[in-house]
């Protein structure tokens, strides 16, 4: 038995901020940053939508792609870094939202990386036989944890929902998959508050320090490319589309270069969505295959890289 994805959707907010708006807020250019980045606009929610809004129209959009209804879901994983309350999970509030009740619904806290966390999990309720039809969603709110006068993050970052219903098939399917952690490099990207007694204690606003995140991302995404590649027993010349995590061009043109990977065959959405967090990678995947990019039969390699710090990928055929 293997996991295969039934189905995609997306969404993203209507509100969009162009890099000339940001420019009037901090001090800040179009052209630094497209050049360090290669991000233009990215979306933004509205005051009052939750992530669990933009989950519920990316989750009904690849149900209803996958040809099933929300009843047949029996699994639902939300990978969010931003999620409505502290408790209950935004997973158990989209299952209301869904108007289903009765599956196991939880959230995964993989930051950046959380969607292949979510994937990763998926498949093993789906080969073990404890699922048959898992809606996952990456959904995030970054506008909300974002300290706008601080050009150094608020330029990097946007909102926005990507889904992918995962079922049973005799078919491949998810071919690999790998993860890893190190929470030794916890305070290179964090936001460090926390609600107590009333009040929050530490900063509740994205910290970073790019550089490190940058050489850091790069190396992981080749390392752990090659892992999954093992694995499957496949090489680069196999895969047709490589997702990453879209953070920053610069970081996966380089990580396309020293896999060798024609850059033709590289995913990116960044220019349009910015850095979307847990639902950057299902976001980029659903538009390629709206596009009729992607096809029946490719070899994607998906692979995240986030807050922790936290990597991985999953190596699946669509
Ligand atoms: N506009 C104009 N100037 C800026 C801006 C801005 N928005 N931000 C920083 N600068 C300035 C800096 O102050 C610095 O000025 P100085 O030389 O006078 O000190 C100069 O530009 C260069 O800054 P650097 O930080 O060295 O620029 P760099 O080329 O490293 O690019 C960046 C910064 C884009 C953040 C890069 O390091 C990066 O992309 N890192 C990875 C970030 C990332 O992917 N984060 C998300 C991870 S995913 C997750 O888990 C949430």
């Amino acid at each position: 038995m293997y996991s295969r994805i039934a189905g995609t959707g997306s969404y993203l907010p209507e509100k969009v901020l162009t890099n000339h708006d940001l420019a009037k807020m901090v001090d800040t250019s179009d052209e630094w940053i497209v050049a360090r980045t290669g991000i233009r606009e990215r979306h933004v929610a509205a005051d009052n939508e939750v992530a669990s809004d933009l989950a519920l129209a990316a989750g009904q959009r690849a149900i209803a792609s996958s040809g099933l209804v929300a009843d047949d879901i029996d699994l639902i994983i939300v990978a969010t870094t931003t999620p409505d309350m502290v408790f209950p999970s935004t997973a158990c509030i989209l299952q209301s939202k869904l108007g289903i009740s009765g599956c196991p619904a939880f959230d995964v806290q993989a930051v950046c990386s959380g969607f292949v966390y979510a994937m990763t999990i998926a498949n093993m309720f789906i080969v073990s036989g404890q699922a048959k039809n898992a809606l996952l969603v990456g959904a995030e709110v970054y506008s909300r944890i974002l300290d706008w006068n601080d050009r150094t993050t608020c330029v990097l970052f946007g909102d926005g929902a990507g889904a992918v219903v995962m079922s049973a098939s005799e078919e491949p399917g998810v071919l690999a998959t790998k993860l890893h952690a190190d929470g030794g490099y916890a305070d290179k990207l964090s936001v460090p508050g926390w609600v107590c007694g009333g009040k929050t204690i530490g900063s509740p606003f994205v910290q970073m320090d790019g550089g490190s995140v940058f050489k850091f991302a790069v190396r992981v995404f080749d390392e752990v490319a090659r892992e999954i590649l093992e694995a499957a027993k496949m090489s680069v010349a196999d895969v047709d589309w490589f997702i990453p995590h879209q953070a920053n061009i610069r970081i996966m043109e380089a990580t396309a270069r020293k896999l060798k990977l024609p850059l033709e065959r590289l995913i990116s959405t960044v220019d349009r969505h910015g850095n979307t967090s847990a639902a950057s990678i299902p976001l980029a995947l659903d538009e390629s295959v709206s596009a009729g990019r992607i096809k029946r039969g490719d070899n994607l390699l998906l692979e995240g890289v986030g807050g922790g710090f936290t990597w991985g990928g999953v190596l699946v055929r669509y």
